[in-house]
């Protein structure tokens, strides 16, 4: 499996922690105090506590429930009841591979990480979160740039759509959208959409609604057809 886009850069903060899910796999996904940006299995070793809600302290993250704190190795280093004591090194998170490109965060859970080929002029517009499954969206997208026409700001029309990777292109403003789909369990889905970086403030602000348009209509039709 390839790896996934599952947020921009930009929305995980140095000392923030976010809970992020791959193939059904629960992460938790964290950025140190420095910036180093992990990807663990999203559950503590003590005592299973979800590890998305603890807290950075410094380069460690420490569990919301007893405190202990893992460092960057995913090693657990201090349990606060018992401060004398050096923690034996097999108290360990399960790490999965994670990495940065293009301004998006990727992470693979099968120790497959294929370092994503992304263009260099591109930049992050913004994720954006649909109650209803990635087919729905794609078949909303699919209609919205078909019906394009001249009233349409952008005329975007679908230049490759492989299975989680989705290029637009606008030949009235030339330019490319990229969206990178990211499934999520019960029906659910992101998508995490990067731009031609020359591309104007006002025009990316005209994008973001538009996709909240995708959204509407994407949830709109899920419903419908779940009745
Ligand atoms: S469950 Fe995490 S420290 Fe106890």
């Amino acid at each position: 499996m390839a790896s996934i886009a599952v947020a921009l850069s930009k929305d995980l903060p140095n000392g923030r922690v976010m809970r992020a899910i791959v193939s059904e796999q629960d992460l938790v996904v964290w950025r140190s105090k420095s910036g180093i940006l992990s990807a663990w299995e999203n559950r503590c070793p003590h005592r299973g506590m979800r590890l998305s809600h603890g807290f950075v302290r410094g380069e460690a993250l420490a569990c919301m429930y007893h405190g202990w704190h893992y460092d960057k190795s995913a090693t657990c280093r201090y349990i606060p009841a018992h401060p004398e004591l050096e923690p034996p090194e097999t108290i360990r998170a399960q790490e999965f591979s994670s990495i940065e490109k293009g301004g998006l965060i990727w992470v693979s859970v099968d120790g497959s990480l294929e370092e994503p080929l992304i263009d260099e002029n591109l930049t992050p517009l913004r994720s954006i979160n649909f109650q209803c499954a990635s087919k729905t969206v794609q078949e909303v997208i699919t209609k919205s740039t078909k019906l394009a026409g001249d009233t349409d700001p952008f005329n975007f029309t679908t230049k490759a759509a492989g299975y989680h990777h989705w290029v637009l292109f606008s030949e009235k403003k030339e330019l490319n959208l990229h969206l990178f789909f990211h499934e999520l369990p019960n029906n659910a889905c992101k998508i995490h959409a990067l731009i031609d970086k020359d591309c104007p403030a006002q025009i990316q602000k005209q994008i973001s609604r538009m996709m909240e348009s995708w959204r509407r209509s994407a949830e709109t039709d899920y419903e419908v057809s779940a009745k």
